[in-house]
């Protein structure tokens, strides 16, 4: 074998770990040339690696060829878009994103109860507390955040090669949605889920927030366990329908933060109830009492009861929230008080722990 394929047979064995395949597959090595007992190439490193141990790694592989005793790695590309101070981790070790004092996520047992719903809303609500908020749809397999905000076809803007969250109803929100065409459907592998995670905390400038909340997709699959592994969650609110087979679900949910040590803020009861705009009759066409059945049987708190409103269906289509339509509703009122009880428990745990 010629010295030039052993140095690409090594250079294989080089995995870079965001992505799990090895530097040549993935196109990252340029320009090698041998000259006498020295190797040199240009690495260019992707967004979200880490360019020192890839160099490492490279170099300790190309030092066992017989005959190699210098290797020069010239690092190339988007290795500045990580500055080291938005890189911080807290005494847990895991990432902080500097100016961001809370994150919490809204999960769900299963898809369709409302949980974009009550992210987007609860967001909206914080701000018209007068926090200031910032909204990550997380849900990388369906966003539907850029509709609900009225955001299709806005394109986030890069400075500084940091994605510039937009801004709309006071909320600075950031979704896969903005990025890709409607209707492209992505395979995400794990590690890419883990990716797009990373950049979209830590590749973004979220600037000064008091509440960065993460709308979820639904269930308990690897976007939840990267969120969780990648920054230190004050919080997920679990939302469900009053439905016995919702109910079912939500616990599976509930038991898997308190798994993974996130405290479980508290359960969302949405579509409740439907009250009769003629004669204010108050009918619980879901059935009743699961909010309050998971309270005994699981210690969750019921944080509170958003009513079937025709206003949130028709919001959807509009891309303005019922919050920032009508703050003076029932369900904007719903909102706000849940939106309130949120920011007290997690804003008295975060000084409980210091
Ligand atoms: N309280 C509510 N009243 C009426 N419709 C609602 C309510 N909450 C959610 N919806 C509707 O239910 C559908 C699913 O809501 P969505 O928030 O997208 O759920 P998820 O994110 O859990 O999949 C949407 O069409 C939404 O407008
Ligand atoms: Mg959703």
């Amino acid at each position: 074998m010629g010295k030039m394929d052993q140095v690409f047979e090594k250079l294989k064995e080089v995995i870079e770990p965001t992505t799990g395949k090895d530097i040549v597959s993935l196109g990252l090595v340029k320009d090698v040339a041998i000259e006498g007992n020295k190797v040199t190439f240009v690495l260019s490193v992707p967004m979200g690696a880490n360019a020192d141990e890839l160099r490492k790694a490279a170099r300790h592989a190309l030092l066992q060829i017989d005959g190699i005793d210098i290797v020069s790695i010239q690092i190339e590309g988007k290795k500045k878009i990580e500055p080291p101070k938005l890189r911080l981790t807290d005494e847990s070790g895991k990432g902080k994103i500097l100016g961001v004092k809370h994150i919490f996520a809204i999960g769900s047992g299963k898809g369709g109860v409302g949980k974009s719903t009550v992210a987007a809303n609860v967001a909206i609500s914080l701000k018209q507390l007068g926090y200031k908020v910032g909204l990550f749809d997380g849900d990388i397999y369906g966003p539907s955040i850029p509709k609900m905000f009225g955001l299709e076809g806005m394109i986030p803007r890069v400075e500084n090669d940091k994605m510039l969250p937009v801004e709309r109803y006071g909320v600075k929100v950031l979704s896969i949605g903005l990025m890709i065409e409607e209707d492209t459907p992505i395979i995400w592998r794990g590690p890419l889920v883990h990716k797009a995670y990373q950049q979209f905390f830590f590749d973004a400038d979220w600037g000064d927030l008091d509440f960065l909340v993460v709308d979820f997709p639904p269930g308990t699959g690897d976007p939840q366990i990267s969120a969780i592994q990648l920054v230190n969650l004050s919080g997920a609110v679990v939302v469900t329908t009053p439905q016995e087979v919702a109910l079912a679900d939500v616990r599976k949910a509930i038991r898997m933060f308190q798994k993974m040590s996130v405290d479980v803020v508290g359960v969302v009861e949405n579509m409740s109830y439907f009250r009769c705009p003629k004669c204010g009759h108050v009918s619980r066409i879901f059935g009743e009492g699961g909010g309050e059945e998971l309270k005994k049987e699981m210690g969750v708190e019921l944080l509170g009861e958003i009513p079937i409103e025709p206003l949130i269906v028709k919001s959807g289509d509009t891309g303005v929230p019922v919050t920032a339509y009508d703050p003076e509703s029932e369900a904007s009122k719903a909102f706000r008080k849940i939106a309130a009880r949120i920011a007290e428990k997690i804003e008295m745990k975060a000084k409980s722990v210091l």
